[in-house]
């Protein structure tokens, strides 16, 4: 069988891309696959083996089709806007190739965090109160209280910052613009930082491994997610009951997104039950990531679920 992996991308998080599509191509070969390594550049020219493909991103996309189109399955490890939003999922669609993870629309849904939240309410799952902020209204807000700012579309923490007065909230406003035209505006919830992932199986069914408690010092933040300082606790410490509603509600919104492959579903557990934070249709993939962890837990290595994304793959 062969897998094209797809890395890289043009957002911030395209280093954190490559380090997910080189675990993923490492343990696809070691499991007896044939693997093309494929990767987006910053600048939105396809490469493979990390030479250029084309001069210019459009003349590089048609020299990777061929690549795409003579590989069984199609492995798009791309974290962020031009990946996990649905774009890769969706030329593989119009291609009929089968490709690993969500599509369309809950890689577009899960990417933005406004609709995201928006969901998880229609479905009863908390999310922090907020509100979004668009282009045309940024210069008109007034700071009311301590807020996390945070662009609505992107990943791996790039663009958020808390506001704890007014000079803040306006610094933050044009960081988190950086990344995106809209802004998400939350209230600040407390809580411990719980993981939980789902994974949908070959054969439909899905489950959630244990969940993972992340400890950070002060905000989990895009330094803190990097430089190693971060612990994780997996399985976490969780009563029977949080434990019951942290899971319920990752698959609930999960099913209701209909997503494929795996998620990771990123909860604040307060005193009051689960606040829903985000859902990763494409979360970090390397042997130190949450995802793998929280598999490993349940007895699934690495190079076991990396192998079962494969066989889950659908056109
Ligand atoms: N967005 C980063 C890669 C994560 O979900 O882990
Ligand atoms: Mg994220």
């Amino acid at each position: 069988r062969h897998v094209v992996v797809i890395g890289g991308g043009s957002t911030a998080e395209h280093e954190v891309s490559l380090g997910t599509a080189a675990a993923v191509e490492h343990a696809l070969s070691a499991s007896g696959f044939t693997v093309t390594s494929v990767t987006i550049g910053r600048d939105g020219r396809w490469s493979q083996d990390a030479a250029p493909l084309g001069a210019t991103p459009s003349d590089s996309l048609a020299a990777a089709l061929p690549l795409i189109e003579g590989a069984d399955v199609v492995f798009p490890a791309i974290h962020g806007v031009g990946g996990e939003d649905g774009t890769l999922a969706a030329l593989c669609a119009l291609l009929h190739k089968p490709v690993v993870g969500s599509g369309l629309r809950a890689g577009a849904i899960g990417m933005d965090k406004w609709a995201t939240k928006a969901a998880a309410q229609a479905l009863g799952i908390r999310t922090a109160p907020g509100r979004l902020i668009t282009a045309e209204a940024v210069e008109d807000v007034d700071f009311e209280r301590p807020v996390v700012v945070k662009p609505a579309s992107a990943g791996s923490s790039y663009g958020v910052g808390l506001a704890e007065d007014a000079a803040q909230f306006r610094a933050a406003l044009a960081e988190a613009r950086r990344y995106d035209d809209r802004i998400l505006v939350e209230d600040v919830v407390v809580g411990r930082e719980i993981d939980v992932a789902v994974l949908r199986e070959a054969d439909g069914r899905r489950w959630a491994p244990p969940p993972l408690e992340i400890h950070a010092q002060g905000l989990f933040d895009t330094a803190t997610k990097y430089d190693g300082s971060a612990r994780f606790v997996v399985p976490a410490d969780l009563t029977e009951t949080d434990c019951g509603a942290l899971t319920r509600a990752a698959l609930a919104l999960f099913d209701a997104l209909g997503c494929a492959g795996v998620a990771r579903l990123d909860f604040f557990l307060t005193q009051n039950g689960p606040v829903l934070n985000e859902i990763n249709t494409m979360p970090g993939m390397t042997a130190e990531s949450q995802v793998p962890r929280m598999f490993a837990a349940a007895g699934v290595g690495y190079e076991d679920l990396v192998t079962r994304l494969v066989a889950a793959a659908t056109v």
